[in-house]
């Protein structure tokens, strides 16, 4: 059995395979994920069901990019020895806690959420008008409370879904974590602790339900994280206790809000699939290079002997990130001095995003050449969450009474 710290500790986070990742993802979430998998316990999966709720009538598009986006994980630096990877749908558990989790959820939380209708809107061609489209920020719920991650990686945009996460375990805590003698048996483990921390314990605990003081409240967890003597069922009502609901049985996580990407698209707008302006993670080199050499500069620019403004180009945001102060000095004076031409200015972009994409090319290369390689990483990924997700349905089936003994 894992531990609270170990629990809250859990990294979960999920793309969704709807083509071909691009520089952005890996400025801007890729990155992120492999600094959090040398510090934490990560689970990073592919989210199919997710992309089925705006894919459902395009086959191929899902399909295609699984293995791809995977490669690109890899091949990026996500290391299979420490986070595991795995495919939503290969842990049909998720499904299960969507549906319980739905018999508690009231259709107004999830009307509300901001991407229901910001992206009903956005994709207008397509008939979002579904039941598993309104359930979309519910079913990320249930892949986020069905591992009890305490930290997910998510862009600005995702934080709501987060939010509404943190409700509906709040919802489930509630109404299921209570014990008809719950009062009476966190009072008796609380003494389990010892004179001197049930004392401080309670008085901890009094702080934070008098006062609001949240000090008191984290302080109170970790002691409670720091006792050796409770058994996890103890714990766990204390923890419960001291926000006076009940059991915590799915604890609350927190967005770990992504740094947004600064990653820029050719035209200057953030870099994004729907724009047209990304250079793909693995994009043939002689692409690359044409993309960057053909992208909009400042168009004061006419002519060599104009000057411009960098502020103004597209092309300074990439310097902003891929070059060093000597560099971006340069371009500075000689933009606006007309002592360079735009693509002089651009030739160290492509050289620097070239270098970046070249291991990055190549140990794709080589999942590609082995594809059991990338499948034996996806089984034992599979596998290593299926054992969680079942502990918690097994947990959940209980509370919610639908574990039924006839003997
Ligand atoms: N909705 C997320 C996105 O579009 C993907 C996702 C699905 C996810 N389930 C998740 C992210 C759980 C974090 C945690 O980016
Ligand atoms: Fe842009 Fe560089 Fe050309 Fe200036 S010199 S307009 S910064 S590409």
């Amino acid at each position: 059995m894992i531990n609270v710290t170990a629990q809250n500790q859990r990294v979960l986070s999920g793309m969704r395979p709807t083509g071909l990742l691009h520089l952005g993802h890996y400025h801007g979430v890729l990155k992120n994920w492999i600094t959090l998998q040398h510090e934490f316990e990560c689970f990073f999966f592919v989210a199919d069901w997710h992309a089925l709720t705006t894919e459902y009538d395009n086959k191929e598009v899902i399909g295609n990019s699984v293995w791809e986006m995977i490669i690109d994980w890899l091949a990026a630096g996500v290391n299979p020895g420490t986070a595991k990877l795995f495919i939503q749908s290969r842990v049909p558990e998720h499904a299960e806690l969507h549906l319980l989790l739905s018999m508690i959820t009231p259709l107004g939380w999830l009307e509300r959420v901001p991407s229901y209708k910001d992206q009903q809107e956005k994709l207008r061609e397509k008939d979002l008008d579904t039941y598993g489209f309104l359930g979309y920020p519910l079913l990320q719920s249930a892949d986020i409370l069905i591992y009890k991650a305490g930290q997910v990686p998510v862009g600005e945009d995702q934080v709501a879904h987060v939010e509404l996460t943190r409700e509906v375990a709040r919802r489930f805590n509630h109404l299921y974590g209570r014990e008809a003698d719950f009062a009476e048996k966190a009072e008796s483990a609380i003494k389990k602790m010892g004179k001197k921390y049930s004392k401080i314990y309670s008085q901890l605990r009094r702080n934070y339900q008098e006062k609001g003081d949240y000090e008191a409240l984290e302080k109170a967890r970790a002691l409670l994280e720091s006792q050796q003597n409770i058994t996890l069922g103890d714990r766990e009502r204390l923890f419960g206790y001291l926000e006076g609901e009940g059991k915590m049985i799915l604890p609350e996580p927190q967005a770990l809000l992504t740094p947004t990407s600064k990653m820029p698209g050719l035209d200057g707008q953030k870099m994004s699939k729907s724009y047209g302006n990304t250079i793909g993670l693995r994009e043939d080199p002689d692409v690359v290079e044409k993309k960057l050499r053909t992208m909009p500069t400042d168009p004061a620019r006419v002519r060599r002997r104009d000057p411009g403004d960098p502020e103004k180009c597209p092309v300074w945001a990439f310097h902003q990130i891929y070059s060093t102060d000597a560099t971006r000095q340069w371009v500075v004076e000689g933009c606006r001095g007309a002592g360079i031409g735009c693509l002089d200015c651009k030739q160290p972009l492509i050289e620097a995003i070239l270098k970046e994409q070249a291991p990055i090319r190549e140990r794709a290369l080589e999942f590609i050449e082995n594809p059991k390689v990338v499948q034996n990483i996806i089984n034992e990924g599979c596998e290593a969450a299926r054992e969680v997700a079942r502990d918690t349905m097994e947990e959940v089936r209980q509370v919610v009474g639908l574990v039924y003994n006839n003997t």
